[in-house]
């Protein structure tokens, strides 16, 4: 039977020379969840997410997908389990045309089969909404549709965890409401956990929380639970 929890970890931590960059951290985020990971700069987020996906080792503690122990994977086996992930600096190829950039990620899962290749490039396309750039260099894109490049990118593996780390930050007004539409699309299809600064869009999409502060956990609750957490309050949110 497939683990209630697509994801888990246990006391995982993290140390560059003398800091913790997370410390002991227990988690787990059960399957079909859209979950929003936020804390201040420097909290631990990109580092938590990066062993999650196996691109930073784990200095000690344990990491769990679909019940299987993960922990020493390397990151290539991990995506071929269903983990997808975008990374906070963008990382499209920016000499090869948008199709490409898809078709690259697409080939990961299908093989070589052109015929399903296309397909599965123009579904993809369809779905972030990039059909009319198809044909032009991921460079010339925008900082905007690079990122949704990306996050095409990372559906195109068809994850059974799509982790995304800050995919709004530097969109627009009107990207920033198709990523919360697209969001809502995947929703009982693929499991997300989202670093995310933009209150809005975490407590619009989320179904729940986590707050990292100082690389540990300082609390996880539903997006009203987490508004109203004094301490939650003091470290992060402030005047929201
Ligand atoms: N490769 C590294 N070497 C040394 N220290 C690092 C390294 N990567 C991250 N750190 C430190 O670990 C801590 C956590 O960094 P991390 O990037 O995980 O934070 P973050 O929550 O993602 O921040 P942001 O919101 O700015 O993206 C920070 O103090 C950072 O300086
Ligand atoms: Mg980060």
């Amino acid at each position: 039977m497939a683990a209630v929890n697509i994801l888990e970890t246990k006391g995982l931590t993290k140390t560059y020379g003398g800091l913790d960059a997370n410390r002991d951290i227990d988690f787990a985020l059960p399957r079909g969840d859209v979950h929003a990971l936020i804390g201040p700069n420097g909290a631990g987020k990109s580092t938590f997410v990066g062993m999650l996906s196996g691109r930073i080792p784990a200095t000690r503690g344990q990491v769990w997908f679909d019940g299987a122990e993960v922990t020493r994977l390397p990151a290539h086996k991990r995506i071929s389990l269903g983990i997808a992930y975008t990374f906070q600096i963008t990382s499209v190829f920016a000499k090869l045309p948008v199709r490409e950039n898809v078709a690259l990620a697409v080939r990961r899962i299908l093989g070589r089969d052109r015929a399903a290749v296309r397909a599965k490039v123009d579904g993809v396309l369809e779905r972030v909404g990039m059909v009319d750039q198809a044909y032009q260099l991921a460079g010339d894109l925008s900082y905007g549709h690079q990122r949704v490049l990306e996050i095409g990118m990372g559906l195109a593996q068809n994850p059974e965890l799509f982790i995304l780390d800050e995919p709004t930050q530097g969109l627009a007004l009107p990207e920033v409401e198709a990523f919360k539409n697209l969001v809502n699309d995947l929703r009982g299809e693929t499991t997300i956990l989202l670093i995310e600064h933009n209150m809005n869009v975490v407590m619009e999409v989320s179904d729940s929380l986590t707050v990292l502060n100082h690389g540990e956990v300082l609390a996880r609750g539903t997006p009203d639970e987490i508004r109203e957490n004094a301490d939650v309050q003091a470290a992060y949110l402030g005047g929201v």
